[in-house]
């Protein structure tokens, strides 16, 4: 069901990969929701994912560009500011990526390397992303910025890497920023913090099945889908959620409030 709360809206949707992905998701929520959007991904990525699919779909034009390089993100805002001729309303930030993750090296003996670039693409990407639109005066008055978080950034998930430090920065730059953003423009920056889901970047994590099983189990309410992470992305964009910045907010059933349940219990028992 859509209620046009996007009507009018401009946007950039960084991260669809392929159909699982929560940006993809995203994107067509926020054009059945009556917004008009750019999207955008690592050029490597263009080429071995499905966003040209997306991109018909939505009518929307591709624009590359590797998050780590800032002549790629000065091009995509001034190819957003060309294509809406001017600035636009909200940007998903969707982007994860450890090479420690990807090699299965243990957290303990971390490559730096590697470790490196799991911040700078997962967290520091944020920075880059939002110094740029600042630059480019590209994002309206009351725009609204979101990124995607995981709770290993507060609570220890041992297989989940570096990839909860790249978490934890990340939440922290949203509110850093979000302050300077919020008195610059009242633009406003949150992290949503979803539930395992099943996805490129989801599956990566050792023992992902397990995992997200848990995860069912100790959630009242269960594992949010990426549809319904999608829906909680638009409101945050439309003009009903104004006065919620800097915030990390949980959309995971439950999860993250919840000591324990039966049915975890009783599987401890057997
Ligand atoms: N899937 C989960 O279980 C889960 C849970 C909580 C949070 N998240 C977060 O959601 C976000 C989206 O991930 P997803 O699960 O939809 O997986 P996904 O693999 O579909 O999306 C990750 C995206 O990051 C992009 N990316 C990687 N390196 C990049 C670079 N250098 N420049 C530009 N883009 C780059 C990839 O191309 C891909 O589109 C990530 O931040 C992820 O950490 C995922």
């Amino acid at each position: 069901m859509a209620y046009n709360l996007l009507k009018g809206k401009k946007g950039i949707i960084f991260g669809a990969l392929d159909e699982r992905s929560i940006a993809w998701k995203t994107a067509q929520y926020c054009i059945a929701e009556g917004a008009e959007i750019v999207l955008t991904n690592a050029p490597i990525a263009l080429r071995m994912g499905e966003i040209d699919k997306l991109a018909k779909e939505c009518k929307a034009p591709v624009f590359p560009a590797d998050v780590t390089n800032m002549e790629d993100l000065d091009s995509l805002f001034t190819k957003t500011r060309e294509h809406f001729g001017g600035g636009v309303d909200f940007i998903l930030h969707s982007i994860g990526m450890s090479p420690n993750v990807r090699k299965g090296i243990h957290y303990t003996q971390s490559n730096y390397d590697f470790m490196h670039k799991t911040m700078d693409i997962s967290a520091m990407s944020l920075h880059r992303v939002l110094q740029t639109a600042m630059k480019h005066d590209a994002i309206n008055e009351w725009g609204s910025v979101v990124a995607l978080t995981y709770i290993a950034a507060q609570r220890v998930f041992p297989d989940y890497n570096d990839m909860a430090d790249a978490k934890a920065l990340l939440e922290s730059i949203t509110r850093s920023f979000g302050y300077h953003y919020g008195v610059k423009k009242h633009v406003r920056i949150n992290t949503i913090s979803q539930s395992p889901t099943r996805t490129t970047a989801g599956s990566g994590v050792k023992g992902f099945d397990g995992f997200i099983n848990y995860a069912e189990k100790m959630s009242p309410l269960g594992n949010a889908t990426s549809d319904q992470c999608a829906a909680y992305v638009v409101s945050l964009f439309s003009d009903l959620t104004r006065m919620v910045t800097m915030q990390n907010l949980f959309h995971d059933g439950g999860f993250s409030f919840t000591g324990v349940t039966p049915a975890v219990i009783e599987q401890m028992g057997e």
